[in-house]
């Protein structure tokens, strides 16, 4: 069994991000500009947005947090969309989710001028990613797909099972997973809480990618031997442990899963950093005007 390093990887890339901003200051060019909407206090988005933040200024990027109370109207908080959008110094922003029910996130989300859209969320993006064309793709599953590709885990022929269909990791990871490319060339099976035969649907499975939100739900007589399992839940759980209170549980109940995986990713550690390394990848995109 090989543990899949998240955490080294993002550490990795993170310089390799870090010296394309400095080659890039110092050929003239402008500083990659990432704004960060954050409305209320949730949390899980608070910590995200904290790190986002903090990342931004590890590989040298410009970042702005503007933050709203939990009652910001619908018209307010577009209107701020808007001006990102004509904002000539920001080149990526992102709107944290959730958002408050009075508010409408498809409104939002659609109101973001694609080309800035560095969550990759708007339907230009997600149809562009859909069909294979250069766009940008949201973080979570293009974090996946390169831990599968620095690890050079074959995906071409194999049965791969998503667990879960968000929007933001189950839909798109289980579209990469089938595209004719590498990572991809897979055959996905996409199962969700309706899905009646799940275990025997696991154990046919050469990757499970398990995005459900239900800690511990992948259990070892789910998997085959040999199977590459992929951890993307973070459910937060209290713990007397941890400073913060709290600490997050995967989708996966690693201790019995894990011997019999030839790769397995953990939680924390293994998909969360990558998370936030994919949405910096795309500022950096963005900054350089690549997708338009
Ligand atoms: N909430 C949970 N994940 C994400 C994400 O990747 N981007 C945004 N904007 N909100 C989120």
């Amino acid at each position: 069994m090989e543990l899949i390093d998240g955490k080294a990887v993002a550490a990795q890339i993170k310089l390799e991000i870090a010296e394309e901003v400095k080659q890039i200051i110092a050929s003239g060019g402008k500083r990659p500009h990432l704004a960060a909407v954050l409305v209320g206090h949730d949390g899980g988005s608070e910590t995200y947005v904290a790190s986002k933040v903090r990342t931004c200024e590890e590989v040298g990027f410009k970042s702005t947090l503007i933050r709203y109370e939990d009652d910001v109207t619908e018209a307010e908080l577009l209107d701020k969309v808007i001006e990102l959008n004509n904002d000539p110094d920001v080149d990526g922003f992102i709107v944290q989710l959730p958002l408050p029910k009075h508010i409408s996130e498809q409104k939002v989300i659609e109101t973001i001028d694609y080309r800035k859209d560095v969550d990759g969320f708007h339907p230009i993006n997600v149809g562009r990613m859909s069909i294979g064309l250069l766009c940008f793709v949201s973080a979570t599953p293009a974090g996946i797909i390169e831990l599968l590709k620095r690890y050079e885990i074959p995906t071409a022929g194999k049965n791969c099972v998503v667990l879960g269909r968000s929007n933001i990791v189950g839909k798109p990871i289980a579209n990469l997973m089938m595209q004719k490319a590498y990572p991809g060339d897979a055959t996905v099976t996409v199962c969700h809480s309706r899905t009646p035969n799940i275990k025997e649907i696991c154990q046919q499975a050469d990757i499970i990618i398990a995005a459900l939100g239900v800690p511990e739900f992948l259990k070892a007589d789910m998997v085959k031997d040999g199977a590459v399992v992929i951890d993307v839940g973070t459910t937060r759980v209290p713990s007397t442990e941890t400073k913060s209170g709290f600490r997050l549980k995967g989708d996966v109940k690693f201790d019995e899963v894990a011997p019999k995986c030839s790769y397995i990713s953990p939680v924390p550690g293994g998909v969360g950093p990558m998370t936030i390394i994919s949405l910096m990848k795309n500022t950096l995109l963005a900054g350089k005007k690549s997708i338009y």
